[in-house]
């Protein structure tokens, strides 16, 4: 059997309703909890870090133009979640990738895996054999949430008119490069970026425990002179921390984004610019 099939089993099978521990194998977003429409910029030609999460960082910086983008994060099953969903893109259009995802994945999946590796493979086949017939890729209790609102549609810019087809065409030319499979504590790598995209990461890590020390060494050895660094997403109700990153990067840029919960209250994106000296 299928390695990391046998390290998730337990997430699979586990139906407890619990959420999201942060562990090597845990369960997975299948959509971005983010509105990424609303802060992703222009990555024309750029090379990207991003977290995996549920791709959806990936897929809209592929739209946005990238030319290389390669990934971490701590739970290999995000890894793998974005390799399967990158796969549905290229094989499938809008509205079958919209049914594989939500109605029923295993009627897609034969296309789907024409774009996977051989790991990959296996593991998504084992996978689909712990399914309720007839439901989307999140059918088991790997995802959390299990649903979705209409939401996520605006809140991805690849998922809105024309953009998807557009999508296809540069994900068949763009690059999932490295991937690594890592606590961002414990990212050490070599490689430079000319942005970088941390999700909101930095909410559930206490602030005093060395966090503003990984964005700084982020800064300081892996984002190009010119670079951008979009160290954190707040949600509306998750504003009093902005303060102490503040203080740790002054130049910080807060970009707001309309919240898709609680309309009139805004989300906050921090982004901080490496500028030359
Ligand atoms: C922070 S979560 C939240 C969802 C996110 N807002 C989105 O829109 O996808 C995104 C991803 O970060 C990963 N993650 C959380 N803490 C991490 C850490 N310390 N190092 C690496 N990845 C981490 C999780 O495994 C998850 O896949």
């Amino acid at each position: 059997m299928n390695e990391d099939f046998i390290e998730a089993m337990p997430v699979i099978t586990n139906n407890d309703g619990s959420g999201i521990l942060f562990h090597s194998y845990d369960k997975v977003y299948p959509y971005t909890t983010e509105v990424i429409s609303g802060y992703m910029p222009n990555c024309t030609g750029a090379t990207i870090l991003t977290v995996a999460g549920s791709g959806d960082h990936f897929l809209n910086a592929v739209l946005m133009g990238a030319k290389r983008v390669d990934s971490f994060d701590i739970n290999k099953l995000a890894l793998l979640y974005q390799k399967l969903k990158r796969a549905a893109v290229l094989a499938l259009s809008k509205d079958e990738f919209y049914d594989f995802m939500t109605r029923d994945a295993r009627k897609y999946f034969p296309k789907v895996a024409q774009y996977l590796d051989s790991n990959s493979i296996e593991f998504w086949s084992e996978y689909l054999k712990y399914f309720v017939y007839g439901t989307g890729i999140q059918g088991t209790p790997m995802f959390y949430p299990r649903s979705h609102g209409s939401d996520y549609l605006k809140m991805n810019n690849y998922m809105q008119q024309g953009n998807y087809d557009l999508l296809r065409d540069r994900l068949g030319r763009a690059t999932l490069d490295d991937e690594f499979h890592m606590d961002i504590d414990k990212l050490y790598i070599g490689n430079k970026y000319d942005k970088i995209f941390l999700s909101n990461i930095i909410n559930y890590k206490p602030l005093k425990d060395d966090f503003a020390e990984t964005i700084g060494r982020l800064i300081d050895y892996n984002l190009n002179t010119g670079g951008e660094i979009y160290y954190g997403y707040f949600y509306h109700n998750h504003q009093d921390d902005i303060d102490f990153y503040l203080d740790c990067f002054p130049s910080t840029e807060i970009i707001p984004v309309d919240s898709t919960t609680f309309k009139g209250e805004k989300d906050h994106v921090l982004v901080y610019k490496k500028r030359s000296h």
